[in-house]
């Protein structure tokens, strides 16, 4: 499944144009702030329903427009048969039509493995960071997991201003109840992804790093997720002391270490990329191999970020899998020693497609 071609309409900067893609790798070229970042979000908002971003949602219409709508339609092969997407966002409502028949958002359509700086930084950032990383990456493989965790933050926070605000013992238990609930779901989810990912993710680290290490990554609870319940009620006194949630899934870490060592306190810079690096391999190739499923890559602005070494392995894996690829750039040479004549470089310059070319043609 491919997406073969775009139209975007007054989303951010951009106010009409159509692009049409290989179903190789499109490397999307420009200076600094032409839209780059936004054609990559307008496919990735069409495809999972929500941005990358932390934002609202009216912050995508474009500016420079007076009616504040955006549409995305999409078209995409599979099987050799074309369909569209079509997503219309107004102040009001947001409404997705398949081949113009209007339906709910389904998750399933396209996966999308997104690859943004952000997530070099995880290894170096506390804890939340990489919770919410494993968080999204777990989203896109189990749409369910949205709704979990969607669930278990509006439970924590109501359970959160109890905790600050009334001091019924009981009430709160009721809410405890449901945060366990929820919250041994979701442990099952991550500990899944982990198990499943981590054999992959060493392989890839493996090649790339340059002697022989060996990648293992362990989830750290905060506390003793068995007996999830009796944990809470043991906390009670103190949480109500505290005017806080002091135990559940949203204090958990994930360690990675590298022959055995924590890789936070020691390994260098380019160590970390490889991590997140073969992480990201790690999903692409679990979803190819497992699911037959055919993800997409978003890649945004990463390639100024890694060597020759990773970026050729990034490649040949794209290249191997077929996996269809959006790869922003600001500068060519990044890439000359990777590009070949299946692929294709759109130029964008203000919100404009400049040229569309594919090389050898
Ligand atoms: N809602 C919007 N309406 C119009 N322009 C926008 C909107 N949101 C962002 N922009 C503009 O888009 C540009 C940034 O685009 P971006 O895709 O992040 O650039 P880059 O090519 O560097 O990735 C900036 O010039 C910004 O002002
Ligand atoms: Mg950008």
């Amino acid at each position: 499944m491919i997406i073969n071609k775009i139209k975007i309409e007054n989303f951010r900067n951009y106010t009409e144009e159509e692009i049409l893609f290989t179903n190789k790798i499109n490397y999307i070229l420009g200076d600094n702030a032409q839209g780059k970042t936004n054609l990559l979000e307008s496919i990735f908002f069409i495809l999972n329903n929500e941005s990358f971003k932390n934002i609202k949602e009216e912050e995508l219409f474009n500016e420079n427009n007076k009616l504040k709508q955006f549409n995305i339609t999409l078209e995409i092969i599979n099987d050799n048969k074309k369909y569209s997407i079509e997503l219309n966002k107004n102040e009001n409502k947001k409404n997705y039509k398949i081949n113009g028949v209007k339906r709910d958002f389904k998750n399933k359509i396209i996966k999308t493995i997104l690859f943004i700086p952000d997530d070099l930084q995880i290894v170096k950032e506390g804890p939340g960071k990489r919770r919410d990383f494993l968080d999204n990456e777990i989203k896109i493989l189990f749409p369910n997991y949205k709704n979990l965790i969607k669930n278990y933050y509006k439970l924590l926070s109501q359970k959160n201003y109890l905790l600050k605000n009334r001091r019924d013992k009981n009430l709160i238990r009721t809410f405890n109840i449901q945060l366990a609930e929820n919250g041994k779901e979701i442990i099952k989810y991550r500990l899944f992804f982990l198990k499943n990912i981590t054999p992959i993710a060493r392989n890839t680290y493996n090649t790339i790093s340059e002697k022989n290490e060996i990648l293992s990554i362990n989830y750290k609870p905060s506390f003793n997720f068995n007996n999830y319940e009796e944990e809470l009620e043991l906390n009670l006194e103190n949480e109500l002391l505290r005017k806080q949630s002091l135990i559940g899934i949203h204090r958990d870490d994930i360690i990675f270490y590298i022959n055995g060592k924590n890789i936070k306190s020691f390994a260098s810079q380019g160590q970390q990329r490889s991590v997140v690096l073969s992480l990201k391999i790690a999903e692409l190739e679990y979803l190819k191999k497992y699911y037959n499923y055919f993800p997409i890559l978003l890649l945004d602005d990463v390639f100024s970020e890694l060597d020759e070494k990773r970026k050729n392995m990034l490649i040949r894996i794209l290249r191997e899998n077929n996996i269809q690829s959006f790869i922003t750039l600001a500068n060519i040479e990044l890439i000359k020693n990777q590009i070949n004549e299946n692929d294709k470089i759109i130029k964008i310059n203000n919100g404009k497609i400049e040229e569309n070319i594919i090389i050898g043609k």
